[in-house]
């Protein structure tokens, strides 16, 4: 089913989630709606708190993907009580869009190289290391677990701000105006 998606704004948005304390079939449903909802809305991630339950909960990843139609591919993932640890000093600025901001984007910098994981559907532990587009899109829904929505990030709010007014030449304005 797919599900509605929360917007910035939403007080749901900024609570720290809860740990998942079972993996039972209840959980199954919410997960298999989280990947409808997202290939639904052409997302690259998305955390249980977007569409209102407070668990440590998040999907990510794609073959190619039409909103960020340059970046390399992420292994589809579902991760469970997800953690992260961050092994660069090192920031890197890329545009981050969000499914509960439509039609945004944001310039964000975020850790080049980190190490995570997590429990995955089956029970069984993750544990991998990413690099560029990959850890930022963990890190973004990682943030999500943490009442963390991405424009809390920007440094500079000059670079926020609509798709279409930012990147006028770009399809990726026609595409999100449509989901
Ligand atoms: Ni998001």
């Amino acid at each position: 089913m797919i599900r509605g998606i929360l917007k910035m704004g939403d007080a749901r948005l900024l609570r720290v989630a809860r740990p998942v304390e079972t993996i039972d079939a209840d959980l199954h449903r919410v997960i298999a709606d989280m990947y409808e909802t997202m290939e639904a809305t052409n997302g690259v991630g998305l955390a249980a708190p977007q569409i209102g339950i407070d668990l440590r909960l998040m999907i990510f990843g794609f073959d190619a993907n039409p909103r960020y139609p340059d970046a390399e591919p992420v292994p589809v993932t579902t991760l469970i009580n997800p953690w992260l640890e961050i092994l660069t000093e090192d920031k890197e600025d890329g545009w981050e869009g969000c499914l509960s901001v439509p039609g945004m984007r944001g310039l964000v910098p975020r850790a080049t190289h980190i190490r995570y994981g997590g429990t995955l559907e089956d029970g069984t532990e993750l544990q991998r290391e990413a690099f560029g587009f990959h850890a930022r899109v963990f890190q973004h829904e990682f943030d999500h677990l943490n009442g963390v929505v991405y424009p809390q990030r920007i440094k500079d709010m000059t670079q926020f701000g609509f798709i279409e007014a930012l990147f006028p030449d770009s399809p990726l304005a026609e595409l999100e105006a449509e989901t």
